[in-house]
């Protein structure tokens, strides 16, 4: 008779916990895979959340549908750069070929417009930008293209990010805002991408200080360029990673869950011990 008392508040006490465990992690883990999929960068041009975007410029346009930058931030990246980057920082060896630079368009589109970075998001303290994406799984055969496409340019240091001197620009500055233009470092000197850099995965992790990590061919990875007409390949992409992240942080969730739920049990179970 006791023993049965006993039993009917123990079950359901462990039946409400486990119930609300189910569903607090499962809750978390939509929000957690959600928000993952659905970032904009906090940084100077980017939009704060990802939308559609009525037309965006041509080399952009494959963002158009779910897009983290404007129109107008698509047409600087055509036109000039948002941020006074000059890719003919040795203009005075050789100016950047039409299909190199095509390839930094794409690339700088992607940094500007991508919905799909929320999972290598990490936080940094600049005046231009709050947080980075940091080791983006880039395919092997866009950084290939990239760098066959920029083989035989010039440029004068392999760290973009970081190696160049910003100085204003001599001359009228053509944006509002900010006069300040890229300069090869002191004493450097102008080479092909190809000696500076030797091979496409050394430059595509190395120019934008490993925002891209060059993919092996079976891990899921990040294209420039896909079809317009056709869904976001890297839509999937940034899912697969998401949903690894979501669910490892459910793992260690559900280990407080379940530490909670073994400690409530044992003290209910030690107070009806003691009544009995
Ligand atoms: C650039 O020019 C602006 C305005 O002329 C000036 O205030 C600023 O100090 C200059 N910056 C550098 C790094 O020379
Ligand atoms: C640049 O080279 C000159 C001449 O070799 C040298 O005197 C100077 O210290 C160098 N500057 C830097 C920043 O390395
Ligand atoms: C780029 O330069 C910064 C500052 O010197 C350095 O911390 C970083 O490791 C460099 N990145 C690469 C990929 O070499
Ligand atoms: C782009 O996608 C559309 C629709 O899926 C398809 O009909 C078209 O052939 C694709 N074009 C290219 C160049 O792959
Ligand atoms: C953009 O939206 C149109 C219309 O909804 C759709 O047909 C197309 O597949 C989408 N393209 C991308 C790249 O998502």
């Amino acid at each position: 008779m006791m023993a049965a008392l006993r039993h009917t508040p123990l079950t359901f006490v462990r039946m409400f916990c486990l119930t609300l465990v189910v569903t607090m992690t499962m809750a978390q883990k939509l929000r957690d895979v959600d928000t993952l999929i659905n970032t904009c960068i906090d940084s100077k041009h980017h939009k704060s959340a990802p939308g559609p975007e009525g037309s965006l410029f041509t080399t952009c346009h494959q963002w158009k549908n779910r897009s983290c930058c404007t129109e107008d931030t698509t047409r600087l990246i055509q036109e000039s750069s948002p941020y006074n980057f000059n890719y003919d920082h040795c203009s005075r060896v050789k100016s950047m070929s039409s299909e190199c630079k095509r390839h930094f368009m794409l690339d700088h589109c992607f940094y500007e417009c991508s919905p799909n970075v929320g999972p290598w998001v990490v936080s940094e303290n600049r005046l231009w930008r709050r947080e980075r994406y940091w080791g983006v799984p880039l395919c092997a055969i866009d950084c290939e293209l990239w760098f066959t496409a920029c083989a035989d340019d010039v440029t004068c240091t392999d760290n973009w990010t970081n190696n160049f001197r910003w100085l204003n620009m001599t001359g009228d500055c053509p944006t509002r805002g900010s006069c300040l233009t890229n300069y090869c470092p002191v004493n450097s000197t102008c080479q092909t991408f190809k000696k500076i850099y030797r091979t496409a995965r050394n430059f595509c992790e190395k120019v934008w200080d490993n925002a891209w990590k060059y993919a092996e061919p079976t891990t899921p990875c990040m294209h420039l360029q896909f079809n317009q007409s056709a869904i976001n390949p890297n839509d999937a992409v940034a899912l697969h990673y998401a949903q690894i992240i979501a669910g490892s942080q459910m793992h260690s969730c559900n280990l407080v869950w379940f530490s909670i739920q073994l400690a409530v049990w044992a003290f209910i179970n030690r107070i009806l011990t003691v009544a009995s």
